[in-house]
């Protein structure tokens, strides 16, 4: 049996001002009724599943425990982050725990902010994972990449495993643009989907081999923890200390043992505005909109009213999202850039 690993300590700071650091994104109902985490698991369903693993920020322990609880998932661990390390650490935890507790079969790592239209066709990718993973490979899933997108990882695919897998003759996590555009002209490389099936051991001997010091660190913080009810922390003083790091760059980058199960499920990782108005569901006029909302002669809008109406006319491709707080407007293309703008707010205090 698999053990689903999610991991939901991200911030979506690029989806201010709806993802707020104490509601970000994965929490939050951005495609349809549930949130982003249950829809992760919604899509699990019919896998043969143990009871899950989700990696989180300590301070969204219960809104993480109610959504698990809405929906339906009556037994689960809550490792509980002091403050995020990347998913590297995260992950480490994870493995060490399942080791831990003798769970048997691979771990199914899952970001917990991701869209899949096709769920039928993400759980027959990971049965080929599972079978890949059974014989020691770190295994992900490609996705044929549809532009020079450089917030991404790039895998190239080289020889074949059988079935539907193939070995990764070469992973390169978040490349600068004009690597990014080679790697899309190429025609043999694929954005990494982020999500893992590979086994406790494996990735364990990985982390050895390549990212040491967040091994030792983990499994301090472990040895360490303190549990209660569904919770359980880590040692905050040894996890502190673990360095941050993603599991792309401190250990995909690197091993030999990563392998690849091609993804054609409609994925998009739901990282910006831009990201979001894809995959929602639009009007004759290409516009996506949410709440009390009236628009004349717009196009290509993404709007989400919360708390009054919003009407817009005359304008095209922008973003206007109402909360009860702040109002956002912006230019729908440049909406990747709002990491900057969310960190002078910050900064401002
Ligand atoms: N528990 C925990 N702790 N979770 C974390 C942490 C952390 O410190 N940091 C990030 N996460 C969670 C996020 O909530 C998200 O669900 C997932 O881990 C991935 O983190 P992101 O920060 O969203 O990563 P990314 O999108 O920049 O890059 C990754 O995903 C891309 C595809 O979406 C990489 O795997 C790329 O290679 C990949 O292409
Ligand atoms: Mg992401």
């Amino acid at each position: 049996m698999m053990t689903p690993v999610i991991l939901a300590g991200g911030n979506g700071v690029r989806l201010w001002p709806l993802s707020r650091r104490a509601r970000p994104k994965q929490f939050l109902a951005l495609e349809q009724d549930g949130s982003l985490l249950a829809a992760t698991l919604a899509r699990l369903e019919g896998l043969p599943l143990a009871p899950p693993i989700v990696v989180c920020h300590e301070a969204h322990r219960f809104l993480a425990a109610e959504q698990l609880r809405q929906a339906g998932v009556e037994e689960a661990t809550l490792l509980l982050e002091p403050e995020g390390r990347g998913t590297a650490p995260a992950v480490a935890l994870a493995a060490l725990l399942a080791e831990r507790e003798g769970r048997k079969g691979p771990l199914l790592v899952l970001p917990s902010d991701h869209h899949l239209g096709d769920a039928a066709a993400f759980r027959e990718a990971v049965a080929d994972a599972v079978r890949l993973a059974e014989r020691g490979h770190l295994v992900t899933f490609g996705v044929v990449p549809t532009r020079a997108e450089t917030g991404y990882g790039y895998l190239q695919a080289g020889e074949s495993l059988g079935g539907e897998g193939v070995a990764v003759a070469r992973f390169v996590e978040k490349p600068d643009a004009r690597h990014a555009a080679v790697f899309l002209a190429a025609g043999d490389h694929y954005w990494n989907s982020g999500i893992f099936v590979l086994r406790p051991a494996d990735v364990l001997a990985a982390l050895a081999r390549h990212a040491p010091a967040i091994l030792d660190a983990c499994r301090a913080a472990l040895a360490d923890a303190a549990a209660d009810l569904d919770f359980l922390r880590p040692g905050r003083d040894a996890f502190l200390a673990c360095p941050a790091d993603s599991l792309d760059v401190a250990v995909m980058e690197r091993t030999d043992r990563a392998a690849m199960v091609p993804l054609a499920a409609g994925w998009s990782d739901i990282g910006s505005w831009q990201a979001l108005w894809e995959v929602l569901p639009r009007d004759e006029n290409d516009n996506a909109l949410r709440g009390d909302v009236l628009c004349e002669a717009s196009r290509g809008l993404l709007v989400h009213a919360e708390s009054r109406l919003v009407a817009t006319l005359g304008v095209k491709d922008l973003v206007v999202v109402e909360t009860d707080d702040a109002v956002l407007v912006a230019d729908r293309a440049s909406s990747q850039a709002l990491r900057g703008l969310v960190a002078s707010l910050e900064a401002e205090g």
